[in-house]
């Protein structure tokens, strides 16, 4: 446990701390392959998949309207792919790259967060090292733990641990500790569901499962408040920095719950699937600014210290959060 973590630099202080909405928002970006590459998005209108040179022009617009917190999804070609995901942890990768540009570039001033997962880089679409049609756990988080000390090693201010593999929170903090990594974050996707509203984020990132669905690791949408406290509070122990709810809309009870539960940071994902219905469902900006402006302060209400959103920048260019 380190609890200087979230106090370390300005921008993770104002994320953590910061009191109005702006403060909290995180904005989601795909990373890809190539050059002056801005490919939009099915159902996610705004959101595109970008080079590393369009995308450092996309943040640098976003951090001049006070927008500094980031999260970065690596998107590869499948020629890139393989069953253990290895071009995840590759330090060429556009990723890696974005990584190392903007901390060079915005150094404290920018959260940078990495998403952790092997689901974008492994040729059957799973988040783990696929036996016998089974995600195998242990093997997996050891591949995790390649994936988090590479983007660490790039300068992330917090990796993300997406994938729901038991134990791995405590597997990534012992390795940063001993890479003396002692101030990089774990931002964990402790309660994520196994929920049909990723829908436009798998067909982003090209995620989706060959084979099978992502049900023996993700949690029972069905299940009550109890298992979601003790993913919580074991990801807690373990040692994660903000813990994560996932999805946001249809489980703001659970944000509460586990807000009142746990003594860390809380963070919401409001997810693709949230965010294309919002957008298709109001083409008029105005009556999108309301709801959009609802959609923030509910999550604020319901807990949530830091609100990961496809929003963000629609509500931070026309001044919705002030
Ligand atoms: C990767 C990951 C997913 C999302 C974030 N990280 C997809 C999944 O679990 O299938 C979804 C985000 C969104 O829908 O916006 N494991």
């Amino acid at each position: 446990m380190r609890l200087r973590i979230n106090r370390w630099t300005p921008a993770r202080r104002d994320l953590i701390f910061g009191r109005k909405i702006k403060h909290s928002l995180v904005q989601p970006h795909f990373v890809v392959a190539g050059q002056n590459v801005d490919d939009p998005i099915q159902g996610m209108s705004g959101i595109n998949r970008q080079s590393t040179d369009i995308l450092m022009q996309t943040i640098e617009s976003d951090m001049k309207m006070g927008l500094t917190s980031h999260m970065i999804f690596l998107v590869m070609d499948d020629q890139m792919k393989d069953s253990t995901a290895s071009y995840a942890s590759d330090h060429t990768s556009p990723l890696h790259n974005t990584v190392r540009l903007l901390k060079d570039r915005y150094g404290d001033d920018i959260v940078v967060m990495t998403d952790v997962c092997l689901c974008t880089g492994t040729d059957h679409g799973h988040c783990g090292i696929v036996k016998e049609e089974r995600i195998e756990n242990d093997a997996t988080v050891e591949e995790l733990v390649k994936i988090g000390i590479s983007h660490a090693k790039d300068g992330a201010d917090y990796i993300s641990a997406s994938d729901m593999m038991d134990g791995r929170i405590l597997r990534l903090r012992e390795e940063l500790d001993k890479h003396g990594f002692h101030s990089t974050g774990i931002m964990s996707y402790s309660v994520k569901y196994a929920s049909s509203f990723y829908g436009p984020f798998r067909e982003a990132a090209d995620s989706s499962p060959e084979f099978g669905d992502r049900k023996s690791h993700q949690m029972d949408v069905r299940s009550g408040y109890s298992e979601a406290i003790m993913e919580a509070l074991t990801d807690e122990k373990e040692g994660a920095d903000i813990i994560m709810i996932k999805p946001g809309l249809p489980y703001l009870d659970v944000l509460r719950k586990v807000a009142d539960a746990v003594n860390r940071p809380m963070a919401v994902y409001n997810v693709s699937g949230e965010y294309s219905m919002v957008m298709e469902g109001n083409r008029d900006i105005h009556k999108r600014e309301r709801i959009i402006r609802e959609i923030f302060n509910a999550f604020r209400r319901a807990g949530a210290d830091v609100i990961v959103s496809y929003h963000a920048r629609e509500a931070a260019t026309h001044g919705w959060l002030e």
